[in-house]
């Protein structure tokens, strides 16, 4: 097991943060996995994926641990189904083009989400009406305590929006090492219903012509994605920054009264989504700089790094945005990104 001191991780967050670990080991197999998760049992480990959902606020002073395990495998094939096991170091973008390619369908509106597949369930990545839970089969686990090997199915995982058993009951329990997805194997079938309601997307496919596929689609929210979503490669973020906050809709209908152009999803019979973008947009902020540290300006729901800023400075732009939307509509607005301060 190779331990590195003093390491930098500004190449590891996609925020690109300069912070170090001050120790850091990157296992490349299970077994070199539960070396290290055994070498560090008795102190607290801090878990790295594709580093793309925190906000480094210091130097990370736990010993981190970067999961980096590779391998793509086909493990059951039904009638109409194909199971594909994914490991955890995988990145996220790269698993949805190889399943485009071969023509299986579930997670192409997931099209260029950041991170890596490892880390996927543990926010129930989202996008244009479509969740990880609904091609999630299952996911292989190493209880760091015990450093037992388990299989979670979908029910035990317990998913909901930005959601799962790893931000709640289990939050450290466990390491993911792979992913077991349960996708629609278009070679074999055409019993598959595109998603593509979602305004933004039906809007693209229409521009784009011709039969709606799962290139088409995958096409499709690639381009709305890089027309609004910034390159982390080009300018650091983490994507929303926060989560579009949940309300009474007896209180959405009063806020209407007075804002009558708010934009509301609905959850269920008595509460609404609220677009975080819209209230941050329309608090002022969008395209706001502080230094280094800003608003994008083309969706307010993104901070983004324009190049020095620290994990404080990120912070500070954060807690203004929070405070004005609530003073203007009384609604607290979460952080979706993990904020690492140990
Ligand atoms: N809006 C503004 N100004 C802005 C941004 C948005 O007025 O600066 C308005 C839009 O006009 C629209 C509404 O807010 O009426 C919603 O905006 P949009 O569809 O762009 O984003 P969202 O629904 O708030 C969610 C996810 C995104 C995901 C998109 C597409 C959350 C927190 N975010 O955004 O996820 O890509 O839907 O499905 O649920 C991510 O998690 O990193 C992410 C980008």
């Amino acid at each position: 097991m190779v331990i590195k001191h003093h390491f930098p991780l500004k190449e590891h967050n996609t925020f690109g943060i300069s912070a170090f670990a001050k120790a850091y080991t990157a296992p490349a197999s299970v077994q070199e996995l539960k070396e290290a998760l055994g070498y560090y049992h008795d102190q607290d480990i801090f878990l790295l994926g594709g580093g793309s959902n925190m906000l480094l606020i210091n130097d990370v002073q736990q010993p981190v641990i970067h999961v980096l395990l590779k391998g793509i495998e086909v493990t059951k094939s039904t009638e109409n189904h194909i199971y594909v096991n994914v490991m955890a170091g995988e990145n996220w973008h790269d698993f949805v083009l190889y399943c485009i390619e071969k023509n299986f369908a579930g997670i192409e509106n997931l099209s260029l989400i950041p991170g890596n597949v490892g880390t996927s369930p543990i926010q129930n990545i989202g996008a244009y009406g479509v969740e990880l839970q609904d091609s999630f089969d299952s996911c292989n686990v190493i209880d760091i305590k015990t450093l037992e090997e388990k299989t979670l199915s979908l029910a035990d995982c317990k998913f909901g929006y930005r959601d799962s058993i790893f931000k709640n009951e289990a939050a450290g329990k466990y390491v993911i090492t792979s992913v077991t997805f349960k996708l629609t194997n278009l070679n074999k079938t055409d019993d598959y219903q595109l998603k593509t309601g979602y305004g933004d997307l039906k809007e693209e496919l229409n521009r784009l012509g011709g039969d709606p596929s799962i290139q088409k689609v995958s096409q499709a929210v690639i381009h709305i994605r890089s027309s609004k979503l910034p390159d982390p490669k080009i300018l650091g973020n983490s994507g929303s920054f926060f989560k579009n906050p949940v309300i009474k809709r007896s209180v959405y209908e009063d806020l209407l009264r007075m804002h009558s152009a708010m934009p509301s999803y609905q959850v269920d019979e008595e509460h609404v989504k609220v677009p975080a973008g819209w209230l941050i947009d329309q608090s002022g902020f969008k395209g706001k700089r502080y230094g280094d540290a800003g608003v994008h300006d083309k969706q307010a729901l993104v901070l983004v790094n324009h190049g020095k800023a620290t994990g404080k400075e990120i912070l500070e732009v954060a807690h203004k945005v929070q405070n004005a939307v609530y003073d203007l509509y009384g609604i607290k607005i979460d952080t979706e990104v993990n904020l690492i301060d140990h």
